[in-house]
């Protein structure tokens, strides 16, 4: 069978498939082509089979005077006689063979060894290419030191009076911790990573931001530590503490009338213009020596969705050690809900995950129902008094790029004094001074809880802290003009 094994196909030139090594049969196959190691080996193998021919044609040598040798060397030297005329039957075969199947051999090793080398040189070049773009984009990744990477990995604690009073394990992340206050500086610090990385920001840069605070907050914390500044655009019915703590930290801040996000001058449009203006050093508000603008642009960053998806979605997964069965949280921009629910679903579809919508929000109904609608712009209402909600940084009326890419199971309404009870009873029961984002999510995590029942473990964000929003949230003038003074001494609230 050495003989059937090497003809097969035509091309085992080396030895038979039985004796060959194993390792060669590849190498003996492309032959011309092959890397010189397994030429090498081929050469061994044909060594091996000459060894194996002189070991056998070295017994009838060995001397000996009895019959039975005589016999043995008789069939010894009869054996040989016919290893050597199937040897030569062979070699005539091999070269029948070969005269009449070397063009096709040749053409076949010829091709084989051109599309050899083509393989090799294109696999060649794109690994090289790869390495040039892995290199400039590593010459570009601004390194992570100081504070920047004191953001993210907050803990995630057990909401005690929350978990007791539904028989679930309420779980709040607790991004209050994060050095600039908020969830937001996961955000602040991808968005100005990529856009290092990609060219568009360098040192000595502005970024913008339209945003309602702690966005604008987190970039003006983090803006610094890769040499670059803030400006802020913000609406001037956000808590004056938010504009104050901006200006503290060194940010050039705007405030503007609220208007219509499809009027030139809302305040993300303002601060998209700026970036423009600071980039063509056309403003006052930027220095000859501004390097340019950068719009953050956290409503249609999907740098923001990746932020949470690269971070805060596997820090949850990997603190529940993947035993997690729900999460909810409201959204602003989206970007949270979209990238946690994205990233819990990729690792276990069947983890649910939900979104509380405070009033004046149109998300609402477009989780539950498809189409984006609020009752208050139905009733026209919005026109004679644009107070929708005391919370804050939460509920919208479009569609951002971050939120269509959320995984969403449902929706929850909540409303402001279920926020504002929400938030009083943690203070009282946990010692957890949170902001209205945060109440909401917590209203949203009992809701749940009631809806799947005991058992059950479900986690949220904890955004802001209460400090940011003694202004509004905190402050009992405020709600008493709203009618919203928190009355409740229990989770009453929520029947
Ligand atoms: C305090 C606060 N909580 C929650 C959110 C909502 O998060 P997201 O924008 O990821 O939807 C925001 C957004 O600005 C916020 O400022």
């Amino acid at each position: 069978m050495q003989g059937g094994g090497r003809m097969q196909g035509g091309v085992r030139i080396g030895s038979g498939g039985r004796i060959r090594p194993a390792g060669c049969r590849v190498a003996s196959r492309l032959d011309a082509g092959r890397p010189a190691g397994c030429r090498a080996a081929g050469r061994a193998a044909a060594g091996w089979m000459q060894g194996g021919r002189q070991k056998v044609a070295a017994v009838p040598g060995e001397g000996g005077g009895d019959r039975r040798d005589a016999g043995r060397r008789t069939a010894v030297a009869g054996g040989m006689q016919a290893a050597e005329k199937r040897r030569r039957g062979m070699q005539g075969g091999r070269r029948k063979l070969q005269g009449k199947l070397a063009p096709p051999l040749q053409l076949c090793r010829s091709a084989a060894a051109a599309l050899s080398i083509a393989l090799f040189s294109y696999f060649a070049l794109s690994i090289a290419s790869k390495h040039r773009r892995a290199t400039s984009k590593r010459k570009n990744r601004p390194s992570r030191r100081g504070i920047v990477e004191a953001v993210g990995n907050t803990p995630l604690i057990r909401i005690n009076s929350l978990s007791d009073a539904t028989g679930c394990e309420i779980l709040g992340k607790a991004e209050f911790l994060n050095p600039g206050g908020s969830i937001k500086d996961r955000v602040a610090v991808k968005i100005i990573e990529e856009a290092i990385e990609s060219g568009d920001l360098v040192e000595g840069g502005i970024v913008t931001e339209g945003s309602a605070g702690s966005t604008a907050i987190s970039i003006a914390t983090v803006a610094p530590a890769y040499g670059c500044k803030c400006h802020v655009v913000i609406p001037d019915d956000a808590a004056i503490e938010k504009s104050q703590i901006l200006e503290a930290l060194g940010s050039t801040v705007e405030r503007v009338r609220p208007v219509s996000i499809t009027h030139k001058d809302h305040f993300v449009n303002i601060a998209r213009r700026r970036a423009v203006e600071a980039s063509e050093s056309k403003h006052s508000f930027f220095g000859s020596d501004c390097k340019g603008g950068f719009f953050a642009d956290q409503f249609e960053n999907l740098a923001n969705f990746r932020a949470h998806y690269e971070t805060t979605g596997p820090e949850i997964w990997e603190q529940t050690g993947g035993k997690v069965h729900a999460f909810i949280a409201a959204a602003g921009t989206g970007g949270t809900v979209a990238g946690v629910s994205r990233f819990l679903k990729g690792r276990n579809p069947e983890i649910k995950c939900f979104l509380i919508d405070p009033p004046g929000s149109g998300l609402f109904n477009k989780v539950t129902r498809g189409v984006m609608y609020t009752r208050e712009e139905a009733e026209g209402s919005r026109l004679k008094n644009p107070f929708d909600t005391v919370t804050e940084g939460i509920g919208i009326n479009r569609l951002t790029r971050n939120f269509v890419l959320a995984a969403l199971d449902g929706a929850y309404r909540g409303t402001d004094r279920e926020a504002v009870d929400m938030s009083r009873f943690l203070v009282r029961k946990d010692g957890l001074f949170l902001g209205s984002s945060s109440a909401m999510n917590c209203v949203g995590a009992v809701r749940l809880a009631r809806e799947l029942g005991p058992g059950h473990t479900i986690v949220t964000i904890l955004c802001d802290s209460g400090m940011r929003h003694l202004s509004k949230f905190y402050n009992d003038h405020y709600l008493k003009d709203h009618g919203l003074l928190p009355s409740a001494s229990g989770l009453e609230f929520l029947d």
